[in-house]
């Protein structure tokens, strides 16, 4: 058997890997080992949680507040170090993060062949969103595989002489993740007392806006972007204030992301405010409840617009630029930026003209069909033998 590393770092990365995970452990000829930077600590053990997964090594890198530089020089040298002990015919990263780059450079300096899962997302703005799209760039020239999910990912790649027949276009494995938990939910029977009571949702919010009978509409908030820290975010607690102000009758549930520059401004604005409901950072399981059950989404985050089309629920973000231009183009995503002028008004269209939210809630799926995982999977039985 030959030994895949799935290097995982962070929350999105260990959804979507976790499929990747699961499938290479079906192969006859590959063992993947689930090793972990530990870029994120909570939130990484939170996500692979839904998924039953521990990771087979873990470097345990986070340090509160951590910089780029630090983090990036700390993942570079330990998956240098890791890469030679357990000597892998071929490394897997996901992403954009730091994780991703500086495990790859890692590979690249150890010379092991490196597979880049949602390779070729592009806005060709190197700050938007920063360091992503710097990270997802260099790491692109550095891999023997380049998994794109979509052809929009595959022309970029071709267009950046990356050679063709490295790329392969083979869905975004975070869909194989939905609907390996939508299964879940679907056997479970999961009702909105139980999301309630794992997350400390108020019984308040719990009664008005998650209970089998209410038909109160609420939004759900998610927001992280490093681009965004400072004046970003308090024009979205700003806006999100606005909001409950003009409508009474609308929630606004917002599990808070773990790092502190998001953290202050929420709390500092938000916290105690009626009609807001500021929460942990939710199990997958039970944020795809949420998903599913809110009226719509306004978020900064990638993966949360890649699993709105599939689930057809309308997302503003809360960006300038995208490299996912293919849930804007389906009509879920809408591009709104963090001036709160913006937000307010694209929120009160969809709460207020039910025409355009039907059209926007339609469902449709851009980024892949559950099959995912498979094909990196027959890509890789087939080209390390
Ligand atoms: C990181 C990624 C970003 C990704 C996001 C997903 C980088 C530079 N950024 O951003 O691309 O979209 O994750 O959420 O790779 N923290 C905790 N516990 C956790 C996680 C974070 O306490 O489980 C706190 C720590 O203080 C940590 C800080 O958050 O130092 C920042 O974490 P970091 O991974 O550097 O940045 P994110 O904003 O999480
Ligand atoms: N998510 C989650 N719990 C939360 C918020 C988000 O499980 O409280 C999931 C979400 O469904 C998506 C992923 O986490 O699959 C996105 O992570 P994040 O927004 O942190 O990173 P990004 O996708 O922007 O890189």
């Amino acid at each position: 058997m030959k030994k895949v590393a799935v290097v995982v770092g962070t929350r999105p990365e260990a959804i979507k890997m976790a499929p990747v995970y699961l499938e290479l452990k079906k192969s006859k000829t590959l063992q993947p080992l689930l090793l972990s930077t530990g870029q994120h600590q909570q939130m990484l053990e939170q996500a692979l949680g839904a998924f039953g997964l521990t990771p087979d090594h873990d470097l345990k890198l986070m340090a509160p507040g951590q910089q780029l530089v630090d983090l990036t020089a700390r993942v570079l040298t330990s998956v240098y170090q890791s890469l030679l002990e357990l000597q892998p015919a071929a490394i897997l990263v996901q992403g954009d993060t730091t994780t991703v780059f500086a495990a790859s450079l890692a590979a690249a300096f150890a010379d092991i062949p490196i597979g880049h899962v949602e390779a070729g997302l592009r806005t060709y703005q190197m700050r938007s969103p920063w360091p992503e799209e710097m990270n997802r760039r260099l790491t692109s020239p550095l891999c023997r595989w380049a998994f794109a999910p979509t052809e929009v990912s595959r022309r970029n790649l071709i267009q950046e002489q990356i050679p063709a027949e490295n790329c392969h276009v083979t869905g975004n494995s975070v869909i194989d993740a939905l609907l390996f938990i939508r299964d879940r939910l679907g056997s479970s029977g999961v009702i909105g007392q139980d999301v309630a009571a794992r997350n400390a949702i108020s019984a308040q919010f719990t009664e008005t806006f998650l209970s089998a009978d209410s038909e109160r509409r609420f939004i759900l908030v998610t927001g992280h972007r490093r681009e965004s820290f400072g004046e970003g975010f308090e024009n979205i607690c700003r806006a999100l204030l606005e909001i409950v102000e003009k409508y009474s009758d609308v929630g606004v549930l917002y599990p808070v992301h773990l790092n502190p520059n998001v953290r202050k401004p929420v709390d500092e604005i938000l916290r105690g405010h009626p009609g807001i409901e500021l929460i942990e950072p939710v199990g997958y399981l039970d944020f795809v409840w949420l998903m599913n059950r809110s009226f719509f989404i306004l978020s900064d985050s990638g993966g949360v617009q890649e699993e709105a089309p599939s689930l057809g629920k309308p997302v503003l973000v809360m960006r300038e630029s995208t490299e996912r231009p293919e849930g804007v183009d389906a009509g879920t995503c809408r591009l709104v930026g963090t001036n709160p002028q913006v937000i307010i008004r694209e929120v009160a269209e969809l709460l207020g003209n039910s025409e355009e939210y039907s059209r926007r809630a339609a469902l449709k799926n851009p980024y892949g069909d559950g099959q995912t995982a498979r094909r990196i999977r027959e890509i890789l039985e087939r080209d390390l033998g």
